[in-house]
C-alpha cells in the first residue's frame, strides 16, 4: 500500500468520485492493462452491494477487456498530478497504444484484484464485476463492480 494513501470506507469523500472524470483500469486475460477516462459512472445499491456502475461503449478496447478479460476494474479519481493523463486515456485506444507509458501513469499493485489502481490519485476503489446490462443508451452497456477496497489520498484526508 502506497504512503501516499489510506483505506477509507468507500461512502467516504464521494463528493470527489461525482465531480471528477475518472480513470478506469481494465486486464486482459494475460494481464495486460488497459486505462480508458470515465464520465458515465455512478456509485449505488445493486441488490444489496454497494457497486460502482461503469458505462462503457461497446466500441472500446475496455469493453473487450471488461467482458473477455478480468471481470475486475480499478476506478481512480486523478489529482491534480496526473490530471493531464484523462485526455490521453480518453482519446487513444490500448488496441494500439500503452497508454500508462504515454500518460506517464504508475501503478499500484490491487490489494484484493489483479488489477492495479494509479498512484497519486485522490481516491482509487477496487471493483469486481458483479452484474451487467444493457444501458439506456443502445451504444453503451453497464458494469456493476462490487466495491472491495476503497483508497483516499491524504491530500484530502482530513
Ligand atoms: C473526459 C472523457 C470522458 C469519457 N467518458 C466515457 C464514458 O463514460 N464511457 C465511455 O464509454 N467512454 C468515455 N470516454 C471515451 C473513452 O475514454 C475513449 O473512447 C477511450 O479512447 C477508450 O479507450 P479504449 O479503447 O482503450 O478502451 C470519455 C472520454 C473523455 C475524454
Amino acid at each position: 500500500m502506497s504512503e501516499n494513501r489510506i483505506e477509507i470506507d468507500p461512502k467516504e469523500y464521494v463528493e470527489y468520485f461525482r465531480e471528477n472524470t475518472a480513470l478506469l483500469v481494465s486486464m486482459d486475460s494475460n494481464g495486460n492493462k488497459n486505462v480508458m477516462a470515465l464520465d458515465w459512472k455512478k456509485m449505488e445499491d445493486h441488490h444489496g452491494d454497494l457497486v460502482i456502475r461503469a458505462q462503457v461503449a461497446y466500441s472500446r478496447y475496455t469493453y473487450k477487456l471488461l467482458t473477455e478479460g478480468m471481470k475486475q476494474f480499478t476506478i481512480n479519481i486523478p489529482s491534480d498530478t496526473n490530471r493531464n493523463a484523462v485526455s490521453i486515456a480518453g482519446t487513444y485506444s490500448g488496441r494500439d497504444t500503452n497508454k500508462f507509458d504515454e500518460a506517464g501513469l504508475e501503478t499500484l499493485p490491487g490489494v484484493t484484484i489483479k488489477v492495479p489502481t494509479l498512484k497519486n490519485c485522490l481516491l482509487n476503489y477496487e471493483c469486481r464485476v458483479i452484474d451487467t446490462s444493457k444501458s439506456d443508451l443502445s451504444s453503451h452497456h453497464y458494469f456493476y463492480g462490487k466495491i472491495l477496497k476503497a483508497f483516499a489520498s491524504k491530500e484530502i484526508v482530513k
